[in-house]
């Protein structure tokens, strides 16, 4: 396919390393099973998920993310002195503060960097993404880590069939460097952000917050877990993930012709499939990796783009599209040139 000539502008910043990391514990779908009144069968068809990863007691979110991000910053040549920023985009925060960033940062040793968290559900890393663009296109920071990190475990109803078969944990990281050296790899295009509060209430864990704080009271009815309507959510993400889709491709002046991989948030394998036919883009262009890892929101993008990364999947040259989907309604997009 002849490639297209793109204009690289906009952007200085490069994808310089990739990284990810997973628990060890596999939970099938029959683990499940066990638990709840549901099946492989069910949710195999319904969602094409047959395992995820479940954190050990005692593992957080910043361990995930400090695995992942060691991972990244080896691939990348980067020392952890060398980072002047840390985002860490999550929903699953060790704690409500200090930010799992700076937990990072120290666990890591990156004691150059500034850090804090972006909170935008599953469109959290390319949030975190774009955000990271902006800071090093602005001003004197050179290097950013990026990370996509989650314990969902720690925030789902195992009484719950509806949505305790969706989720699981794992990280994924980025390192991003901005110089003028010329070298661009993992070219970050061009990238779009949206969000809708007016459907704040289809994806939710309400309570734990200063709106709905736990209470003896209120304990049992677990308001600090998730809570989804999932058809109207499943139609929400298929129209603004192809809006999305179609704006940053409009934007890098390419189309679906011209992509060679999409990494799309891994929520449902219905979700990618109507996806791919509404934007006439063949199954094998879509990377999926849902049925090993579930959902798990802000890590699918950078855990992906990591897999097809080390796995061979992506050369220089090629066009990848990454969008994802979530809780907000938050959306996002991002054309990169590898
Ligand atoms: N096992 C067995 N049955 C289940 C089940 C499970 N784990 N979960 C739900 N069901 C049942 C329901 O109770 C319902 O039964 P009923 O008809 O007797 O009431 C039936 O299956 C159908 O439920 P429904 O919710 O209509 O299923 P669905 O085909 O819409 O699939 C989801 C449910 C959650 C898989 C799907 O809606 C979805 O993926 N939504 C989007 C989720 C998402 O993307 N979330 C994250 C966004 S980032």
């Amino acid at each position: 396919m002849k490639k297209k000539e793109i204009s690289t502008k906009a952007c200085t910043c490069s994808i310089i390393g990739t990284g990810s990391h997973m628990p060890e514990r596999v939970m099938t779908n029959d683990d499940l099973a066990k638990i709840v009144d549901t099946s492989d069968e069910w949710i195999t068809t319904r969602t094409g998920i047959r395992s995820r990863r479940i954190a050990a007691e005692g593992e957080a979110t910043s361990d995930l993310a400090s695995a992942a991000a060691r991972n990244a910053l080896e691939m990348a040549g980067v020392k952890p002195d060398e980072l002047d920023l840390i985002i860490v985009a999550t929903v699953t925060p060790d704690m409500f503060f200090p930010s799992t960033a700076c937990v990072v940062q120290k666990k890591i040793g990156a004691k150059n960097a500034v850090g804090f968290d972006i909170s935008a559900a599953c469109s959290g890393f390319l949030f975190a993404l774009q955000t990271a663009r902006h800071y090093l296109n602005g001003g004197p920071r050179k290097t950013a880590l990026v990370i996509g990190a989650e314990k969902l475990s720690s925030l789902i109803n195992w009484q719950d069939r509806n949505t305790c078969v969706l989720f699981g944990d794992g990280a994924g990281a980025v390192v991003l460097r901005s110089d003028d050296s010329g070298v661009v790899q993992g070219q970050v295009l061009s990238s779009v952000m949206g969000s809708d509060g007016s459907q704040t209430d289809l994806l939710k864990v309400p309570g734990g917050g200063s709106f709905l704080p736990v209470t003896p009271e209120n304990v049992a009815s677990r308001p600090n877990t998730i809570h989804m309507e999932g058809r109207e959510t499943f139609k929400h993400a298929v129209t603004r993930m192809c809006q999305a889709s179609e704006q940053a491709l409009k934007d890098a002046g390419l189309t679906t012709d011209d992509v060679t991989l999409v990494i799309p948030h891994q929520a449902n394998a219905r979700i990618l499939a109507v996806m791919a036919d509404r934007l006439g883009i063949a199954a094998e262009r879509m990377f999926i990796n849902l049925d090993k890892y579930g959902n798990t929101s802000a890590a699918t993008i950078p855990v992906a783009l990591d897999e097809a990364n080390r796995g061979g999947l992506i050369k220089r040259g090629d066009v990848l599209l990454l969008v994802a989907f979530g809780g907000g309604l938050t959306w996002a997009s991002a054309v990169i040139r590898w």
